[in-house]
């Protein structure tokens, strides 16, 4: 879908994910949502915020899992996604705080595998993700499933690309802060989704949404994977699909 705009944009996809918490509430069932960082997600999370501000969506039986964290990564640096998602919505939302779920970057280094295991463990007993939120690196990683990562691949830790820490080598002031690793959701976690809802603005994501739409499926670029997922959508403004 293509949109003439991000704000636009953001505003359906925000209006579908309070649809989902509302006819949830309705039957009395909690809401699984798979969240993510980046700045393309950021409106719709502002737009979250005013549906509970103004309109009193209740996010009190919503449980959420992000997609990722840098690691190593203590919470309280501000560029840790644990600050990343409170700053822009869990502060500002009802969300029970035993609901929210993202990777802990500062898991010691010999508990990691465990600790993964046991994340993909909790998404599967919540009743799984009824709701993934995606952006897309310029690798073609959604979370941190960077080239080579496996169809079948589960929560685990990766060694980030170079492309990837130069994208994010702005916000750490050089390349060199940069972490080189991350815990990242698997693509197959990513795939058991009910609904996936990939978001993508901009020229400089136009040749990599035109890779993952019309390219051959290939681990080479994970993202090409969502092409077998039965209830995706891509949501893009004009630039972003400008290639297409
Ligand atoms: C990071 C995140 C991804 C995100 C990507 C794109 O690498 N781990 O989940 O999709 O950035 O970021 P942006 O939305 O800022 O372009």
């Amino acid at each position: 879908e293509i949109f003439q705009n991000s704000t636009i944009a953001s505003k359906i996809v925000a209006k579908e994910i309070a649809l989902l918490i509302r006819s949830k509430q309705e039957k009395n069932k909690p809401c699984i949502l798979g969240l993510a960082t980046g700045s393309s997600p950021i409106k719709v999370y502002e737009e979250l915020v005013r549906l509970h501000k103004e309109e009193g969506l209740s996010f009190a039986n919503v449980i959420t899992f992000n997609l990722d964290e840098y690691y190593p990564m203590r919470k309280e640096n501000n560029l840790s996604y644990f600050y990343f998602m409170h700053q822009h919505l869990f502060n500002h939302i009802d969300i029970k705080p035993e609901n929210i779920n993202i990777p802990d970057g500062n898991i010691p280094f010999e508990d990691l595998n465990r600790y993964c295991v046991d994340y993909e463990k909790k998404i599967k007993n919540s009743g799984g993700l009824d709701f993934q939120l995606l952006g897309i690196g310029r690798t073609g990683h959604v979370g941190f499933n960077e080239p080579g990562s496996h169809v079948n691949s589960g929560t685990r830790i990766i060694t980030l690309d170079h492309i990837t820490r130069v994208d994010a080598s702005s916000d750490f002031n050089s390349i060199g802060n940069v972490p080189k690793r991350a815990i990242t959701m698997g693509v197959s976690t990513i795939l058991k989704s009910k609904r996936i809802v990939l978001m993508a603005w901009g020229k400089n994501k136009a040749d990599i949404v035109k890779t993952t739409i019309q390219g051959d499926i290939s681990s080479e670029v994970p993202a090409t994977f969502l092409q077998n997922h039965i209830n995706t959508t891509f949501v893009l403004d004009q630039a972003a699909a400008s290639e297409l």
